[in-house]
């Protein structure tokens, strides 16, 4: 298990889900995987033309064989990290990055010794010590404390390479937005006809949000609920880096109320891509997890599905998703809103290399994705449409 902590009943759990094969998904998901997946912004150049001009720079980017808006780029590696004798701690998500290659921010620091002077070599390490990058400081460790900005170690070795989709200029363009491709599967279940309204009841950062627009061409309006400020914030920055803020609004709100609160929206189709035990992400450093988190975010995630039934027009579409593996969270969520509204009925994700879920009656008409199957993070899809006679 490595450096993952999970109590005895969630392994039983993710044994319900592996089986035998629960050895092979643990292995994966300490992994990146072979591919990092991108969108290309279909608004605003060709998924070809975009490639000819990462290659001409000496960027290797390929097509995925099935959607065409998305690109990838190889991972590398595991590569040997050395230890050195200066060490600056990173949190989970910033570790994460630092593995496949980024370099450290002011907001992903842990801890940054006082000692460590710009210029001086350090290794970027977990939380439990794990080495995931070597490279130069950028600053004097002592300024570091209370910054919110800023580059703290330029890394130069670390345990997988991959491209820095970050920083090719053509993400400051915004033809580019990193995303992983069971994610790029949600907004490809919507219907999207032109005049539609979409809401996102879980939009930040906006992934979905934004990959809607795209597959519409901009045909539809979107409102994106987020609950923190900040992060709707960083996702307009996003939306405006990608041109798309014509087409969308993005709201501070609780969404779980939103059918309170915004009672005069009647959406053609919602999104619920909800708070999740996150257990596909990957790859996954450390991880500290019990069945008893599991099973509050369910009531978490029932609660955004009660709001979207609510809320979407008869005849209207729901999309539920999660990053996440647990049957309970999966379709077992979909089993207990049907029986809570009567109204719903599953429709089947049509995707062409996922599996079907593994649990229930529905689970034909549902989408998994499998980390040491396909390749891609764990994540899992299922599709409800409103009766027309509600
Ligand atoms: C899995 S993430 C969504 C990712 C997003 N759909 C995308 O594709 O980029 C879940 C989001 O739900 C938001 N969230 C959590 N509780 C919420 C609530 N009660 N109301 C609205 N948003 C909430 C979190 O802030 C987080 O941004």
């Amino acid at each position: 298990m490595g450096n993952l902590d999970y109590d005895a009943p969630l392994l039983e759990a993710l044994r319900r889900v592996y089986g035998q094969r629960l050895g092979l998904f643990i292995e994966s998901i300490g992994t990146p995987g072979e591919r990092l997946y991108a969108r290309v912004n279909t608004l605003r150049v060709e998924p070809g033309v975009l490639l000819d001009r990462l290659a001409e720079r000496g960027v290797e980017a390929l097509r995925d064989e099935e959607l065409p808006e998305a690109i990838y780029f190889r991972v590398r590696g595991p590569f040997r990290v050395e230890l050195k004798d200066r060490v600056v701690v990173a949190s989970k998500e910033a570790a994460e990055s630092v593995a496949l290659g980024a370099n450290l921010y002011a907001p992903g620091v842990v801890k940054c010794p006082g000692d460590v002077r710009r210029g001086d070599e350090v290794t970027v390490v977990t939380r439990s010590g794990l080495p995931v990058g070597e490279g130069v400081a950028a600053r004097d460790c002592r300024e570091v404390p209370g910054s919110r900005r800023g580059l703290v170690v330029e890394v130069y070795r670390s345990l997988y390479e991959t491209v820095r989709v970050r920083e090719l200029p053509e993400f400051a363009e915004g033809l580019i937005y990193p995303q992983s491709l069971p994610a790029m599967y949600v907004a490809r279940q919507l219907k999207l006809e032109p005049g539609e309204l979409v809401v996102d009841l879980c939009a930040a950062p906006g992934g979905k949000t934004g990959h809607a627009i795209e597959l519409s061409g901009g045909r539809v309006r979107v409102i994106a609920f987020d609950r923190s400020r900040g992060k709707v914030e960083r996702m307009r920055e996003e939306l405006s880096r990608l041109g798309h803020l014509p087409f969308v609004e993005a709201w501070v709100a609780d969404s779980r109320y939103a059918h309170e609160d915004f009672s005069w929206l009647k959406p053609d189709e919602v999104v619920v891509d909800p708070p999740c035990s996150a257990l596909g992400v990957r790859p996954k450093l450390e991880d500290r997890k019990t069945y008893g988190s599991v099973l509050a975010l369910v009531n978490y995630q029932l609660q955004f599905l009660r709001a979207a039934s609510r809320m979407v027009k008869p005849g209207g579409v729901v999309i539920y998703s999660t990053c996440t593996v647990t049957v309970e969270e999966n379709e077992e969520v979909i089993e207990r809103i049907l029986e809570e509204v009567e109204c719903l009925e599953v429709d089947e994700v049509r995707v062409g290399r996922a599996s079907r879920g593994v649990y229930g009656r529905y689970r034909e008409l549902f989408a998994r994705f499998h980390p040491h199957e396909h390749g891609t993070p764990g994540y899992f899809i299922a599709k409800l449409v409103k009766r027309r006679s509600c």
